[in-house]
């Protein structure tokens, strides 16, 4: 195997004892390109050609305030198969936050257990505080592979076969996207979503094939809300809207976001249509009986 070592990030992390911070859950640093990778065990088929891409969260500076597994910034590995061989690389995505950092130097945002008052500078996203590290997911659209956070940060794009990267996807709106948008294969299009604290609270959007932003469209909800992930069929998209979101009166009292289970609001999924192209006239359904009841409050 060879390794070659890219030169070294500014890290500002200290040895601690802390339980994500060590073990399995050691930040990784170094970026690197290995070749001829050793195999341990049986062969490489021979008709595997193509690239796996893995997204990670790495802490690379100390933290401002209380660390949270999720605060690193993105890391995209990348597993290349061709010929019998496999070679690896891996980059941290250079977000407009990680490379604000990389030149301060330390941590500029709190992370997911900190007020915002914690951050030094804006945060970006639904939560508003924290920095769009676009370490939450990966996928290939148009070619191009674009990394995402799930509080709704800006998508990154990166070559998928060479990491290299070229900022922010185009199409991104100021809103920021979510995590797990979706490629339908048929049509080429990317279908995502993305949330907020306040009125219509989630977004709708399709990108084409080419990447270029053809649809984008309110979908507004009772309140705020915690979706995570998407799933679509031919003609529609289905969006969560779950009474799962941030307590309210501690956002307000204390700055702080923690995530509740709302009793006493309906659990809804919502279909939306999943191309402007398909069906011309936005229609948002709903309907209370698609999800069982809900557990007691967590
Ligand atoms: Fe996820």
């Amino acid at each position: 195997m060879k390794v070659e070592q890219l030169p070294p990030v500014v890290s500002s992390l200290q040895p601690s004892n802390h339980p994500y911070l060590n073990g399995a859950w050691t930040p990784l640093h170094e970026e690197v390109n290995a070749t001829d990778l050793e195999v341990i065990e049986g062969t490489i088929p021979t008709d595997i050609d193509g690239n796996y891409l893995r997204n990670t969260e790495n802490q690379v500076h100390q933290p401002l305030g209380r660390h949270h597994p999720f605060d690193g910034h993105g890391m995209i590995h990348q597993i290349s198969f061709s010929n019998g061989t496999a070679t690896y690389r891996n980059r941290f995505i250079r977000t407009r936050c990680f490379e604000a950092e990389q030149i301060a130097g330390g941590s500029l945002w709190g992370g997911l257990m900190d007020g915002n008052a914690v951050s030094k500078r804006p945060g970006f996203g639904a939560h508003g505080g924290l920095k769009g590290s676009a370490s939450t997911d990966v996928i290939v659209h148009a070619g191009k592979a674009i990394a995402t956070f799930y509080q709704c940060g800006e998508g990154y794009i990166l070559d998928p076969e060479t990491l290299d990267q070229s900022g922010v996807a185009s199409w991104v709106p100021l809103d920021g996207v979510s995590a797990h948008p979706k490629v339908d294969e048929e049509t080429g299009e990317l279908l995502f979503f993305n949330y907020f604290k306040s009125a219509p609270y989630m977004h709708y959007g399709v990108v084409d094939a080419s990447g270029k932003l053809v649809h984008y469209t309110p979908v507004p909800l009772p309140g705020p809300r915690l979706p995570h992930d998407m799933i679509f069929s031919k003609n529609w998209s289905i969006l969560n809207d779950l009474p799962v979101f941030w307590d309210q009166e501690l956002i307000k009292t204390r700055g702080l976001h923690a995530v509740r289970l709302h009793e006493g609001i309906p659990a809804r999924f919502r279909a939306h249509p999943a191309s402007r192209k398909r069906r011309p006239d936005p229609l948002v359904r709903s309907r209370a009986d698609l999800c069982p009841p809900l557990p007691q409050r967590l």
